[in-house]
């Protein structure tokens, strides 16, 4: 695995790779890597020739100054993870490279208006333009591929998506499903804040998601019922703040009345100060017309 800091070396790589023929997977991360990011390093391996990692706290798309300071890092075990997964390129580009402007504003702002307004855009005013800014610059740094997004991070999937539709940007965007605990937890670099308690606490999300999903399952399509459900999941942990509980259109991220046609149910919440984020896509199952 080869490891670059600027930006001439990773444009020259990618340049390179595709002249020879070689088809780059990208997966793009923040660091702290765990099995999940592993998914992702080996899905762009099976599907491309070459992959590229790019890692980068990026501060753009952090609203809260101490959520960034305390967010974690673990150089020396993410190399060694990217390594062992088949990672070709790791990027650690630095900070004077990325945003030269930081700490003041770039001028250049791509923002994704509407379906990143929502949920996570609400709660994290200016969140997904710093995603979608430094994503629009590795795209196009790096060059036509495809690249592995995790479907935890469902908005920001969408809002990606559609920011390359309407740029006309050449990359194919793979959606790749949320790895879970074995007790369902999604795993999180996040997750490494929780103290063993609040770990245990944290299981109510999921389960809140699985209780309305069972629900639906059974052909209950109100969104208000499954609000209901997981809401009422979710008070038996007291301690932990629901942030949101949505049931939404996955493509455009609005609120639904009823996921008759299928939807996504989307927690957000705070456990001992970190929140966190996950998600489930549901299907009511046809219902039995009336006997002819
Ligand atoms: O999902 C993440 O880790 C980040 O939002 C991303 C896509 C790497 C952009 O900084």
């Amino acid at each position: 695995m080869q490891l670059v800091h600027d930006v001439a070396h990773w444009r020259a790589y990618c340049e390179h790779e595709r002249a020879r023929g070689a088809r780059i997977g990208l997966v793009a991360t923040m660091g702290a890597l765990h099995a999940g990011h592993a998914t992702l390093f080996d899905a762009a391996k099976d599907h491309g020739d070459v992959v590229v990692a790019t890692l980068f706290v990026n501060p753009r798309q952090f609203n809260d100054a101490n959520d960034l300071s305390r967010y974690p890092t673990s150089r020396v075990e993410d190399r060694a993870l990217a390594s062992a997964h088949g990672v070709d390129l790791l990027v650690e580009p630095t900070l004077e490279e990325m945003w030269p402007d930081y700490p003041n504003a770039t001028p250049t702002t791509v923002s994704v208006r509407g379906i990143g307004e929502h949920y996570e855009g609400d709660s994290r005013p200016g969140h997904f333009d710093g995603v979608t800014s430094v994503v629009a610059k590795l795209f196009a740094i790096t060059g036509p591929c495809r690249a592995y997004f995790g479907e935890k991070d469902f908005q920001q999937l969408t809002v990606i998506r559609r920011m390359v539709a309407d740029l006309c940007i050449p990359v194919t965007i793979i959606g790749a499903a949320t790895l879970r605990e074995p007790d369902g937890l999604a795993m999180s670099s996040r997750n490494r804040y929780l103290t063993p308690e609040q770990r245990g606490q944290a299981l109510v999300i999921h389960r809140a998601l699985q209780v309305a999903q069972r629900l639906a399952a059974s052909g209950e399509s109100s969104s208000e019922k499954l609000h209901a459900a997981m809401r009422a999941t979710l008070a038996e942990e007291p301690s932990v703040r629901i942030d949101y509980a949505a049931v939404v259109n996955p493509d455009t991220l609005e609120d639904l009345d009823d996921v008759g046609r299928g939807g996504l149910l989307a927690i957000a919440a705070v456990v001992g100060g970190t929140r966190l984020i996950d998600n489930t896509l549901v299907a009511v199952p046809p219902q039995p017309g009336p006997a002819s």
